[in-house]
């Protein structure tokens, strides 16, 4: 269990609003497909902005309404699958952005997919009583690894970010629970490298594929098992939770996984009608969306799950 504050929580997102009637006029689909085997209505795309900036862009409003000097950060991890580069990581880039980069600064990025928020939080808590504070960032660029002629990925996926400022001070505590389960049949892909580039020309690096059944059935069974086994280790029931805050992939997995679980959805919180799925974002931009909205109060107890490629998946109980 670890003891810390949530200071601050900010969300930004791509600058193109994306409908369900603008991608059929992409590809063989419509409204009510979408809608009907999704839930997503809509999603943001950038247009310019990388995920560095996306990052930055919440990290800033994160910062504001934590009212700290953001000198006073220590830490800076970045969970993504969709990095501006290989290197520099995406947590440095946004540290020299925010004017940090003559400060005491531990910066990394890190990749666990839609997990990657629930896996980032949890390192920094790990690593929190070095640091003072802490930036938590989810950004994600998904839009780069699509291929928008592909119906059955294009219609899923949204760019943004979420952030949150972590302060050493007790106050809330958290617990985890996570896995990750090496994928034998690949069936969530993306960017694969060229092994040998001398004796083979370096293609591009491939789009996101998915076998979208089988992340399916994994998601459901991921959100459940995640949430018991970190209820459990804490000697909690899932009718003590007062919020669950789910990976937004798709409303059929969450309404699934609120029936295995028997709770009733309106337990989970949803934004993926406007936000589509934003992987590593999903889950920080949700939590940001959930204080604006002053659903965040003191004493709550709170679930977030996660699940994503590797595959990974898990789940943090925090107690506000
Ligand atoms: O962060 C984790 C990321 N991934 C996920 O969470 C994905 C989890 N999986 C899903 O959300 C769902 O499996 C999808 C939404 C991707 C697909 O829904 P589904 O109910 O599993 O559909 P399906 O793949 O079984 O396809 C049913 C039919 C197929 O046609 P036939 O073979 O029955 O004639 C597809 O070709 O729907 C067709 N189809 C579409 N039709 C219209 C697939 N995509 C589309 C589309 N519009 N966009």
């Amino acid at each position: 269990m670890y003891s810390f504050k949530m200071l601050g929580f900010g969300l930004a997102k791509g600058r193109l609003t994306v409908t369900n009637e603008d991608i059929s006029k992409l590809v063989d689909t419509s409204d009510e497909w979408i809608t009907s085997r999704t839930g997503i209505k809509s999603r943001y795309i950038s247009r310019q902005e990388n995920t560095s900036d996306l990052g930055l862009a919440a990290a800033k409003m994160a910062i504001e309404d934590a009212g700290i000097d953001q000198r006073e950060i220590g830490l800076i991890i970045v969970a993504t699958m969709t990095p501006d580069n290989f290197t520099p990581s995406t947590a440095c880039l946004i540290q020299q952005k925010l004017g940090l980069s003559d400060c005491e600064v531990t910066a990394f990025d890190l990749n666990a997919a839609c997990s990657g928020f629930i896996y980032a939080l949890k390192t920094a808590l790990a690593l929190l009583p070095e640091h003072k504070k802490a930036l938590v960032i989810g950004a994600e660029t998904l839009s780069k690894l699509i291929d928008w002629t592909d119906r059955s990925t294009c219609i899923l996926f949204g760019d943004g970010a979420g952030a949150v400022v972590l302060d050493r001070e007790k106050g809330s505590c958290a617990d985890f629970y996570t896995r990750s389960c090496g994928d034998e049949k690949q069936v969530l892909t993306a960017g694969g490298i060229i092994m040998n580039p001398l004796s083979n020309p370096p293609k591009d690096y491939s789009y996101l594929k998915m076998d979208g059944q089988e992340v399916f059935r994994f998601a459901v069974n991921a959100i459940a098992d995640a949430a018991m086994k970190v209820l459990d280790k804490n000697n909690l029931s899932v009718e003590d939770v007062d919020l669950i805050i789910p990976h937004q992939a798709n409303i059929r997995i969450i309404s699934a996984a609120a029936r295995r679980l028997g709770v009733p959805e309106s337990k989970f919180f949803t934004n993926l009608q406007n936000y589509g799925n934003t992987s590593a974002a999903s889950v920080a931009i949700a939590l940001a969306q959930c204080r604006q909205e002053g659903r965040l109060k003191k004493g709550m107890k709170i679930l977030l799950v996660g699940f994503g490629a590797g595959l990974t998946y898990g789940a943090a109980y925090i107690n506000l």
